[in-house]
């Protein structure tokens, strides 16, 4: 089933956002099939999805929870980061990265990026380790727009420290795992855990949703605790036998579970667990368009003029493409962006910047101080997201290039 009729996408005339969903009829029946089920809630339908996460990524676990940001909480928490842990995350980034390491009390060591990629590259993270104020214990690499930060040459950055990738925008991507082979973005190669987000603009949606991986059974244990309130009614675990067990049958009783220590409620819903397996059923092709709209972009992108072409491309990995980047003069050209956001937008085309460099940021620059971060400087002062999604065309691209030129050029 192609995108929903009526709703305009893929109309030539119709608003291009920068990101959207993309849902069909069976994703809604799919929906309203648990609506009309016994199960809203820690139902067999978050199974379904976690089982089908472990057979896309290959890892061995996959939990399901509420948001990207809480996954990142729930990581940094089974990871053990604590009050004082330094952590590594690059400095451009979503906001979430770095307050997760904040939400445990641990303190960011932010590392600069690569000027045309935006990702933390073996080079900036050892200079941030270098430079950070005492031992860095956590890495958090980000595989911004979907392309992937190369671990499988940063052994000496994550040498023993624990690691979460940040895999918001890399559902689909591949990279190279630990002999340099091909692995999918997930999979967890190099331990630690892998978070994803299912916002509406990512590759797949659910209204609002994460999924954490990891081959750790302790650390998959113990996120499940921590998303349900850190319970367990898991008999091997308890510890107060005279409370747990009936004393007859020796069973544990039936209402009975314990706290080790405190969780959140994180739980993921039936109704978003039901559209994210929907979705992932669709993934191969929203991929594959994607890439090819992606491709387009690239070589378009390329072709206007001295002062536009594309973002960088990763040496390694193989993209799903999360974000189509644009990397413009401004100043050469004349034009501020945000009139150029302006005359998009006057032309049906929506347009983002992802991101303004996170220690830039009121709270964290107050915090550690203005910093230099002069690749993530250069990689602001000149992207610009242009829209990518899966139910728009190549003419929808070529409506976008050509506005773009026009825009950019003053014509
Ligand atoms: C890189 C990155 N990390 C974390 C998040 C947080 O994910 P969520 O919006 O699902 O909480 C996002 C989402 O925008 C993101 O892009």
């Amino acid at each position: 089933m192609g995108p929903r009729s009526g709703d305009g996408i893929g109309d030539a005339a119709a608003f291009l956002p920068y990101g959207r969903q993309v849902l069909d009829d069976e994703d809604i029946a799919a929906v309203v099939e648990v609506l009309r089920g016994d199960w809203l809630t820690t139902g067999p339908t978050v199974d379904a999805y976690e089982e089908r996460f472990r057979d896309l990524t290959g890892a061995a676990h996959a939990v399901a929870c509420s948001s990207g940001t809480a996954g990142l909480h729930l990581a940094a928490l089974a990871s053990g980061i604590a009050p004082g842990d330094r952590v590594l995350v690059p400095a451009v980034t979503f906001l979430a990265t770095a307050n997760a390491v904040r939400f445990v009390g641990g303190e960011v060591v932010f590392a600069d990026v690569d000027a045309d990629t935006g990702l933390m590259t073996p080079a900036t993270a050892a200079a941030a380790l270098a430079a950070a104020t005492g031992p860095v214990t956590a890495v958090m690499p980000v595989h911004l727009t979907g392309q992937t930060v190369d671990l499988s040459t940063m052994g000496a950055v994550l040498d023993g420290r624990r690691l979460i990738e940040d895999a918001c925008h890399a559902l689909g991507s591949r990279y190279p795992g630990m002999a340099g082979d091909d692995v999918a973005v997930g999979a967890c190669p190099f331990g630690g855990i892998t978070m994803f987000s299912s916002h509406p603009v990512k590759t797949i949606a659910t209204g609002e949703g994460g999924m954490l991986t990891t081959n750790d059974g302790e650390l998959a244990a113990l996120l499940r605790r921590l998303r349900n309130h850190g319970m367990t009614r898991d008999a091997g675990a308890l510890t107060r036998p005279e409370l747990a067990f009936d004393p007859v049958s020796g069973a544990v009783n039936p209402w009975y579970y314990e706290m080790a220590a405190p969780g959140l409620n994180y739980r993921l819903s039936d109704l978003h667990a039901a559209l994210g397996l929907s979705q992932l059923g669709k993934l191969p092709g929203f991929i594959a368009q994607r890439r090819a709209l992606h491709a387009h972009y690239h070589a378009g992108l390329g072709a206007l003029g001295p002062h536009i072409r594309p973002a960088g491309l990763a040496p390694k990995g193989v993209a799903a493409w999360h974000l189509a980047v644009a990397l413009i003069d401004f100043d050469a050209l004349g034009v501020t962006r945000a009139a150029v956001i302006d005359g998009l937008r006057a032309r049906g085309i929506g347009s983002q910047v992802h991101y303004l460099p996170v220690p830039w940021q009121p709270y964290y620059r107050d915090r550690y101080g203005a910093g230099d971060y002069p690749g993530a400087a250069a990689y602001y002062r000149r992207i610009l997201s242009l829209p990518l999604y899966p139910a728009m065309t190549i003419g929808d691209v070529d409506r976008v290039l050509d506005a773009l030129d026009a825009v950019a050029h003053g014509r």
